[in-house]
């Protein structure tokens, strides 16, 4: 063996009910409470990954610029588990290309992760199932378990390493919400969610959104399950809100938020007594992503554009799992 490589892309997803804050151990990103989420499609990350015994260190490229510092960091750490598992000694290059801005509050390290589980394990040789590979992609990003699988996902935090993993609740098809997210600002969030993670327990609100996080989860799989709009909205409205005051409170405070966030919230939450059925949540950036029906996507998109401060808007509907494009061994 001298090469190996495989390709294949993931979409990002969006929480309903967030993931914020881990137990035990950070480095095996074991999530403080079950979190659901919308696997998106239009966006998504190709990552082509090539395990080659002459190279001489791991190599990453984003977009086409050189990776270096944290980032190569933390995918060669990434690296290694799928080398220790397959028994591989070979450095690897990884290219990864994405049709969204990273770092601005879309989960960009949710695509990349989930699509190199798939593409890395590949290649290493390994033919993992999808509970497996949700496993694996979660100790890249917690986020990324989720991405493995299509359509509204749930990951169960579940009590250690072997078990928690992401499942599927309902295919893409289930409900054809479309997510339009409001850009606003496309720089690198200064506070990335690994560190936030960390901080999450610093916040006198952790312990008590955690506390209801059963019941948020419960109305959350129930509105989804019976299609109903006002029911999700008010849920997903409610859970981004607790993440975020868990951020305002945390030491030293997180404050991801910047005036046309707020914009939109207030956009949306006019619109929506007018009678129009959207919904707002925000993930660890400042970008809002605003819920709604596929019927009022128009509308709503039109007046999110008009917004100060949102750059673009961008529209994803919901998509498929991560999946394997191409692999050579
Ligand atoms: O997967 P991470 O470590 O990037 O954390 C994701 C955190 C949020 O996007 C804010 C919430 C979530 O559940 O996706």
């Amino acid at each position: 063996m001298t090469t190996r490589t495989a390709r294949a892309a993931a979409g990002p997803n969006i929480a309903l009910i967030k993931y914020w804050g881990n137990r035990g151990d950070p480095v095996l990103r074991l999530a403080a409470s079950n979190s659901i989420s919308l696997t998106l499609d239009g966006l998504w990350t190709e990552i082509r990954v090539r395990f080659d015994e002459t190279l001489q260190a791991d190599s990453l490229s984003v977009n086409d610029q050189t990776a270096t510092g944290p980032q190569l960091a933390r995918t060669s750490a990434f690296l290694d588990i799928v080398r220790s598992r397959a028994g591989l000694q070979a450095h690897a290059a990884v290219d990864s290309q994405t049709n969204f801005p990273v770092g601005a509050g879309i989960a960009s390290s949710a695509a990349a992760f989930a699509a190199l589980a798939l593409a890395a394990s590949h290649a290493a040789g390994l033919r993992l199932t999808p509970p497996e590979l949700s496993r694996l992609a979660r100790r890249g990003s917690g986020s990324a378990c989720r991405s493995i699988y299509g359509g509204f996902v749930e990951w169960i935090a579940g009590p250690d390493d072997e078990t928690s993993q992401a499942e599927p609740l309902f295919p893409p098809e289930h409900w054809e919400l479309i997510d339009l997210v409001a850009l606003i600002g496309e720089a690198h969030k200064p506070v990335g969610s690994t560190e936030g993670h960390a901080l999450a327990g610093t916040s006198p609100l952790q312990d008590a959104r955690l506390a209801h996080t059963p019941q948020r989860l419960a109305v959350c799989r129930d509105a989804l399950r019976l299609r109903d709009f006002a029911r999700l909205a008010a849920v997903v409205e409610l859970d981004s809100n607790m993440m975020h005051a868990v951020m305002l409170t945390s030491s030293p405070p997180l404050v991801y938020w910047q005036p046309a966030t707020v914009a939109v919230v207030d956009l949306v939450s006019t619109l929506r007594r007018q009678g129009v059925a959207v919904c707002t949540t925000i993930d660890a950036g400042p970008s809002v992503h605003c819920l709604c029906a596929a019927a009022d996507a128009e509308q709503v998109s039109a007046a999110l554009s008009q917004v100060d401060g949102v750059l673009r808007v961008l529209r994803a509907s919901p998509g498929a799992g991560a999946r394997l494009l191409q692999a050579q061994t």
